[in-house]
């Protein structure tokens, strides 16, 4: 089985290799107007780029990449130019594989898509090599001082590709569904060690004018988002046979301590989904302003520094990153419209990771978490009615971004969920195995999708009935068919909030053993206000504002918001100038905005945290803080 089931993946492998040896006259057909990315200016169709050669310096004083990126393309024989998406580039040179210029016009810039650049495409061209820099501003970009380092010795630079941000500092077809091979050197202070989502073929990286180089390759073609780099004073440790961690030295023995159970992870998500087809499974810590809990870049994670609780209760990060090397990297939404087949698939996955290794009673606790999230978020949203609760979300005008809500994640996973239930868990494990055999290394629409599980599992109509596919994903709110989760393990938690809400004293609650997830649950299930002694009863009795876990914390202190208790607010200010991750800083910040006495304490907080966090976080907060 394990042995078919391999050979059957090699050979789309060897398929894939073969269809995208740059330069013969073909290109991608045109897709019907609803599968079409709008979130790039690319025509795929007529001209495409297979491959990215990138030969960059960086500059950390002037804070720019520059360098020259060499695209493969593929063409129809009829096209006589491309077309690639860019934001805040300096173009200086576009040339032929033979060296001759090539005439080159950079669009009107769109404040989300950036600037259209068309580079003319004579007859035998196949190669195009662009000279360019990159702005200090470049949105995908955080260039680090010293300062904001764990170390504090060194500078740092690391990017975030997804959604549409890798246009800012490569100029190429930023599209999910046009899939691209990738080799890079690039050159980096001497004292600095560079990674990327690919492998590393100098890892000492070798002496070079002003700096030192680092090279790699990507031979598996993947979506341009998920092309990453980070430098910094990196050091590295093994935790199994083809998995480790990448950290400032201050942080590493933290960070392999926490994930220790990464190479386990890697073969339980093997066993229920086939092979792991990209080589190594390396996890970086970035520094605290990482914008996001993690990001699932090929081979090497980009995760948090706050998933390093001290106690691996937060480790279901991984597992969800982990879960994007199948749903999201090998099978890759084709439109951001299709986003909730990256997260959906991923969040389902993540959890039967966490089942497989820590048990079913552990898995149900993090199902009934995701399961409040959504609820939580629906009410933000605007309630059950709202467009942004439909799966397969309307983005046009829009930044992707603003399909990044738990929706994905969490009505992706409940219908998901709710398939295994309603055909049986080995017949959906069979489809879910199958499912990423099909589609290895392509992007997937939500129609491609649609008709893939008709064919492969809901063959039955009375089946599919029960299932209502078209209202989970085309409807708004979630259907009543959706399975509630239960978790035995939280029950205790439950009553103990209850006690404290009927009166109950703080040292009378049993709380004893608790994990992270139990601690959230009381907290999400204490009534909605409470009075300042009560919350510093509390507090007294549990260190809450002192809590180290990022999650408790959070939870913590948004309550201590809701309920203006003020002994609270130092802690909320170290936590927003600590970190910057988005999950975390948004809504902190607009509990706070959406208060009278919270506002000006907003406003000021975030003028002093605001050049600290990344671009990412920026945007999101600029729009909530003013
Ligand atoms: N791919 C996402 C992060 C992302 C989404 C970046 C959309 C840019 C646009 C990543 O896999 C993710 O979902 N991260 C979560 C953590 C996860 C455990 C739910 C996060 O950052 O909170
Ligand atoms: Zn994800």
């Amino acid at each position: 089985m394990q042995i078919s089931l391999w050979l059957s993946i090699t050979a789309v492998l060897v398929a894939a290799a073969c269809s995208s040896g740059g330069g013969e006259e073909r290109a991608a057909p045109e897709p019907p107007p609803a599968d079409r990315d709008i979130h790039s200016f690319a025509r795929p169709w007529e001209a495409r780029v297979t491959h990215v050669t990138l030969d960059l310096t960086a500059d950390f004083t002037a804070k720019t990449l520059a360098g020259t990126a060499t695209l493969s393309v593929e063409r129809a024989p009829s096209a006589t130019e491309i077309v690639l998406d860019t934001r805040d580039l300096t173009i200086e040179s576009a040339t032929a594989q033979d060296g001759r210029a090539l005439q080159f016009t950079l669009g009107t810039a769109d404040p989300i898509l950036g600037r259209p650049l068309t580079v003319e495409l004579p007859r035998g061209v196949n190669a195009i090599t662009i000279g360019y820099r990159t702005s200090p501003a470049a949105a995908a970009l955080q260039w680090l001082a010293p300062s904001q380092t764990a170390g504090k010795a060194h500078p740092y630079l690391y990017s975030q590709g997804q959604a549409i941000l890798t246009r800012t500092w490569i100029p190429t077809q930023d599209s999910p569904g046009i899939r691209q091979t990738y080799a890079a050197r690039v050159t980096v202070p001497r004292e600095l060690r560079a990674v990327m989502s690919a492998e590393q073929l100098t890892p000492d990286g070798s002496t070079a004018p002003g700096g030192r180089s680092f090279e790699f390759r990507m031979t598996q073609a993947i979506p341009p988002y998920l092309i990453a780099i980070a430098a910094g004073d990196l050091a590295f440790r093994q935790i199994g046979a083809r998995t480790g961690v990448y950290a400032e030295p201050a942080v590493v023995e933290a960070a392999a301590a926490e994930f220790a159970d990464l190479e386990n992870m890697v073969t339980a998500a093997e066993a229920l989904l086939g092979p792991y087809l990209w080589g190594r499974y390396d996890v970086l810590v970035l520094p605290p302003s990482f914008p996001f809990g993690g990001m699932e870049n090929p081979r090497l994670t980009f995760a948090t520094p706050t998933v390093v609780a001290g106690d691996r209760s937060l480790v279901s990060l991984l597992a969800h990153e982990l879960a994007h090397s199948w749903s999201g990297n090998l099978v890759t939404n084709a439109t951001w419209s299709d986003f909730w087949l990256n997260e959906g698939f991923t969040t389902y996955v993540e959890n039967r990771i966490m089942e497989a290794v820590y048990g079913k009673p552990r898995a149900d606790v993090f199902r009934v978490l995701g399961w409040r999230d959504l609820m939580v978020e629906i009410d933000r949203l605007g309630g059950m009615q709202s467009k942004d609760t439909i799966l397969h979300v309307d983005l046009k005008g829009r930044d992707p971004d603003d399909g990044a809500t738990s929706v994905p994640y969490e009505k992706g996973a409940a219908l998901l969920a709710l398939i295994e239930q309603t055909v049986g868990r080995e017949k959906f494990d069979g489809y879910l195995r199958g499912y990423f055999e099909r589609h290895a290394f392509k992007p997937i629409t939500t129609t491609a999708f649609l008709a893939d599980i008709r064919a492969h599992l809901l063959t039955d109509k009375a089946v599919e009935a029960k299932v209502r596919l078209e209202d989970w994903i085309y409807r708004p709110a979630i259907p009543d068919n959706a399975v509630v989760p239960q978790a035995a393990q939280l029950k205790g938690a439950g009553e103990q909030a209850q006690a404290f809400a009927r009166g109950a004293s703080a040292s009378s609650l049993r709380t004893k053993d608790w994990s992270t997830q139990q601690w959230q649950y009381f907290l999400a299930e204490l009534p909605p206000t409470l009075p300042a002694d009560r919350l510093a009863s509390l507090d007294q009795h549990f260190g809450l504002s002192e809590r180290r876990n990022s999650e408790v914390l959070f939870d913590w202190l948004r309550i201590t918001i809701r309920n203006h208790y003020e002994p609270a607010m130092p802690a909320l200010e170290r936590f927003l100038l600590s970190q910057g991750r988005r999950k975390f800083v948004r809504p902190l910040f607009e509990d706070l905005m959406k208060t009278d006495w919270g506002k000006a304490e907003a406003l000021r907080i975030y003028a002093a945290a605001r050049p600290s966090y990344h671009s990412v976080t920026v945007t999101t907060l600029d729009a909530i803080v003013k």
